[in-house]
Order: structure tokens, then C-alpha cells, then sequence
């Protein structure tokens, strides 16, 4: 028999109007952002918003492709302007939201594995914790971090050169 450990995942949930200024803003423009997508296939509309250090708000939405695995999710396409555009910068929180085409309420969002990868590569740079803030359905989010979304991630530091 094996040792038992725990993993313990945190995380809070709040209705929208709980949120403070910034975080407020960034899941409106999150909502904003998904209208932007460009996602023919899935009808499926996510969009993202970072905030960094310095203030700016980067958007993403998903954009997909006919030959489908081309296409790219909401979260890695603001990520990967950021590294683009901003390289370097801190990002403190993103906030994504999803809704089907023509759906009222917005649906859970939460990032698929490969986003979770790429938001903790990110992350484990800047030695700085990343708030997610992710659109529920009934006016609520849920607030937590990366490293509680990726346990036992695999980073650089697993590579030896
Ligand atoms: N998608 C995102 O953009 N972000 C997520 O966190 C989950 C999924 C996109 C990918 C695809 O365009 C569509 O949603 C359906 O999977």
C-alpha cells in the first residue's frame, strides 16, 4: 500500500457584484472579448481578459480553423500576444468567460489542459501567483490560481540541459 497524500484545491467563489474595480473590468471585458471569436465550428464563444503589471488589459477570444486542431483557445491567444508584445510583463489575474452562439447565460469556463500549461509556464517565470477569475452561470465567478488548477505541473525545471 502506498502512502496517502492529499492535494487540497482552493478556491473562492463569488457573485459578480462582490468583485472589486479591476477585477469587475477585467470580467466585462472578458464577456466583451467573446464576441470577438471567430468559432464557426463549435459555436462555442470563450473569451479572456489579462491584466498587467503596468495596468494593460490584454483580450483573446477563441479563433478556430477548418483544419481544427489549427485553431486556438481564448487564453493562449491573449497569453501568446502578451509574450509577443509584452514579454517580460507580470501578468496579475485573467478572467474568462464562455457562452454558446445565442445563449443568454454564460456557461463554466474553465481552462482546458493545454491552456493551464501554458498560463503555468507563465507563471512559474515570474515567480508570481495569477489570479483566475472564471465566468459561472447565476452571476458568479470563481476566484483561484494557477498553481491549484495545474498540480504537479510539468515546467522547465523538470528539463535538464
Ligand atoms: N475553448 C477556449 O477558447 N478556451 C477554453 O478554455 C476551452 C475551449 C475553445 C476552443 C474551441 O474553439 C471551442 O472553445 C470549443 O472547444
Amino acid at each position: 500500500m502506498g502512502r496517502k497524500i492529499k492535494y487540497e484545491f482552493e478556491a473562492e467563489i463569488f457573485n459578480i457584484d462582490e468583485l472589486n474595480e479591476i477585477e469587475t473590468i477585467l470580467v466585462c471585458k472578458a464577456k466583451e472579448a467573446l464576441n470577438n471569436a471567430y468559432a464557426p465550428y463549435s459555436d462555442f464563444f470563450v473569451g479572456a481578459a489579462v491584466l498587467l503589471e503596468d495596468g494593460s488589459i490584454v483580450l483573446g477570444s477563441n479563433q478556430e480553423n477548418a483544419a481544427y486542431p489549427s485553431g486556438l483557445c481564448a487564453e493562449r491567444v491573449a497569453l501568446f500576444h502578451i509574450g509577443a508584445n509584452y514579454p517580460g510583463k507580470v501578468i496579475l489575474k485573467i478572467a474568462v468567460a464562455a457562452k454558446p452562439k445565442n445563449a443568454i447565460e454564460y456557461v463554466q469556463a474553465g481552462p482546458c489542459g493545454s491552456c493551464r500549461q501554458v498560463i503555468f509556464e507563465y507563471r512559474n517565470n515570474q515567480k508570481q501567483p495569477i489570479n483566475l477569475l472564471l465566468v459561472q452561470p447565476d452571476n458568479e465567478v470563481i476566484k483561484t490560481e494557477v498553481n491549484d488548477l495545474l498540480p504537479f505541473a510539468f515546467g522547465k525545471n523538470s528539463l535538464l540541459k
